[in-house]
């Protein structure tokens, strides 16, 4: 997993991500170690006046939006102006993403914005995507789902968590299948085809969904648009 970048990468990507942080925005709040970031500044902004609600997804997510005092609310209340989220891989603004199993809400808030922000550090950018694809699964559907994923041509692995004590369970409570294609030269046809799967509740392809990337390091921030 590519999680080698500085934390000064990381924290120069989320607080360019979070200048477009607008008086009176919603705002969907990712999960990860750079998106922290961006969390942390967007909660400086609420501290020196400015008005915005989050949309946090995941309860990591959450639970620093609220330590930070940032105003927090749900898809059933509000509709996102703006989502900053992080990325296991991204190649020519297509993301893998899944690395905190958190990619299922991740979609859904990110793909409901008016604009989607990624931030990241250099370690996640690739020509081609080739990181293995996180696929969020019914525990029910693991078998059938890695029998599957084989037939597409990958090797699933099912998540197992950091104390190896059993494997990691989603906060909506399923399980997460690590898939190994090796290159991905057409992530739009294989993320429709894991979406078709029986069991599948999300994959961490997110196609055409970014408007723009912010990657930060030694030198500043380049904004890939
Ligand atoms: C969580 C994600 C994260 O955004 C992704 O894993 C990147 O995390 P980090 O910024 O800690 O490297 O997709 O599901």
């Amino acid at each position: 997993m590519k999680q080698g970048g500085s934390d000064a990468a990381k924290r120069a990507a989320g607080e360019s991500a979070a200048e477009a942080v607008e008086d009176g925005m919603v705002v969907g709040l990712g999960t990860g170690s750079t998106t922290a970031h961006a969390i942390r500044a967007i909660g400086g902004q609420v501290d020196a006046g400015i008005d915005v609600v989050g949309v946090p997804t995941s309860f990591q997510s959450r639970e620093l939006a609220r330590e930070v005092g940032i105003p927090l609310s749900d898809l059933d209340e509000v509709s996102v102006d703006l989502a900053i989220d992080g990325a296991d891989e991204v190649a020519d603004g297509d993301l893998i993403k899944g690395g905190g199993a958190a990619h299922a809400r991740e979609k859904v808030v990110d793909a409901s914005a008016d604009r989607f922000l990624v931030v990241a550090d250099p370690t996640k950018t690739a020509d081609v995507l080739s990181h293995p694809v996180p696929v969020e699964v019914l525990s029910a559907a693991r078998t059938t789902v890695a029998a599957s994923v084989r037939d597409l041509g990958g090797e699933p692995t099912l998540r197992q968590a950091e104390r190896k004590d059993g494997p990691v369970v989603t906060d909506n409570g399923n399980l997460v299948l690590d898939c190994e294609f090796g290159p991905i030269e057409a992530p739009g046809a294989l993320g429709s085809e894991l979406a078709g799967l029986p069991g599948v509740v999300e994959h961490g392809l997110f196609v055409g969904l970014a408007d723009a990337v912010h990657v930060g390091g030694e030198d500043g921030v380049t904004v890939r648009e």
